[in-house]
């Protein structure tokens, strides 16, 4: 698959989320297979592009290309000058956010929300297209299947983006009005896709090599997109392009490659965060990490305590060393899900992935 004209490697990219895929995870995501990742998205308002937090999301360094930053906001103009300050600062594709409940931007919601003003998200494509032609810079969009179930708009908004030059089109099998509830649904990805000449991601629940091999089939989209299920698991990449390359599996990683993983994962995210914030941020990652292994709601709750970087990584060290006395590798994703912890941790994660979004938004 091709988003203009950068060809990807295989059929499985990593979904955009606020506070989860920085550049650590993103690189740790596209060493362990996946094809693409995008930045989390960066406000459109240039009163906080200096701010801390959009620094670090607009810091590519050392990031294997293509270089992809999604954007977000309600102004057509101010999303352009966001596209060419992005492109500025090494952007090679522009996403435009359509795919998620963002915060209010300008009094306004922004992300999904557009979705429900045709003609406004319509403006916002051709500003941020007309921006990016002229570097050579192709854009791509991340919507949901629209506003809510009587108003599933994807397939007319989607015809007309292509119209407006979009280069590819991620389509999450949600409505907005839906959240996280639910099931997501294949249809409208599916009409989409038959609808269009440009890449259709589908993206929506993919958590197994399997699960991604039947929304391939039955959307005939060119890719899937994993989110939810990258989070503490990131070779799901290799072992999905693996299954979808040969249709055999891959075995789980060794535990002591996950130590390995995790280890670097945790000097990475400290490298961008500094201590103070890298400690308290890298917990979240490190309990996904944890969550479906033997032990690990105890370990997760003792170290969430802990306050250093040299704390932290002992303590991950020391479990995934007690760990290996234990088993050898760590259990595959169908197993993991089905185990004891796992069954109490889902419930909780969903209500914490809401309230994650909401918060992680980009003000
Ligand atoms: C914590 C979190 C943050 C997210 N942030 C974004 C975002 O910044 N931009 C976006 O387009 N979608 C965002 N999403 C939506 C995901 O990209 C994806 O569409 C959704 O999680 C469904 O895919 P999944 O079932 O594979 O997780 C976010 C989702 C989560 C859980």
């Amino acid at each position: 698959m091709n988003i203009g004209p950068y060809a990807l490697a295989n059929r499985v990219l990593v979904a955009p989320m606020a506070g989860v895929t920085d550049r650590p995870f993103r690189q740790l995501c596209k060493k362990l297979g996946a094809a693409y990742a995008v930045s989390e998205m960066v406000t459109s308002r240039r009163d906080l592009w200096d701010t801390l937090k959009t620094s670090r999301r607009a810091n590519h360094e050392g990031e294997v290309e293509p270089i992809a930053v999604q954007i977000a906001g309600t102004d057509a103009a101010m999303m352009a000058d966001a596209a060419a300050y992005n492109v500025a600062r090494g952007a090679q594709i522009i996403d435009i956010n359509m795919g998620c409940p963002a915060k209010k931007v300008c009094n306004k919601w922004a992300g999904s929300a557009l979705m429900q003003d045709e003609p406004l998200a319509l403006a916002i494509v051709q500003a941020v297209v007309a921006a990016c032609a002229p570097h050579g810079v192709p854009v791509t969009l991340k919507m949901r299947t629209g506003w809510s179930e009587t108003h599933k708009n994807a397939v007319r908004l989607a015809r007309a983006f292509e119209g407006a030059g979009v280069q590819m089109i991620a389509v999450h099998g949600r409505t907005r009005e839906q959240g996280y509830k639910g099931l997501a649904e294949y249809d409208t990805i599916a009409a989409v896709k038959a609808a269009l000449q440009i890449p259709v991601v589908a993206n929506g629940d993919i958590d197994s090599p399997e699960k991604a091999r039947d929304v391939l089939t039955y959307t005939g989209a060119d890719a899937v997109m994993v989110g939810r299920a990258a989070q503490g698991r990131p070779w799901i990449f290799g072992e999905i392009s693996h299954f979808l390359e040969t249709g055999t599996h891959l075995a789980p990683p060794l535990v002591a490659q996950v130590k390995r993983l995790l280890l670097e994962h945790l000097l990475d995210h400290y490298t961008l965060y500094g201590e103070f914030s890298g400690v308290r941020t890298a917990r979240k990652h490190i309990g996904w990490y944890v969550k479906s292994l033997p032990g690990g709601a105890d370990f997760r709750a003792g170290m969430n305590l802990l306050e250093s970087c040299e704390q932290q990584l002992a303590a991950v060290a020391d479990y995934f060393d007690g760990l290996q006395a234990r088993m050898e590798r760590v259990p595959g994703s169908l197993a993991a899900r089905s185990s004891p912890d796992q069954a109490r941790q889902n419930t909780e994660d969903q209500q914490e992935q809401q309230e994650q979004q909401q918060e992680e938004a980009p003000l």
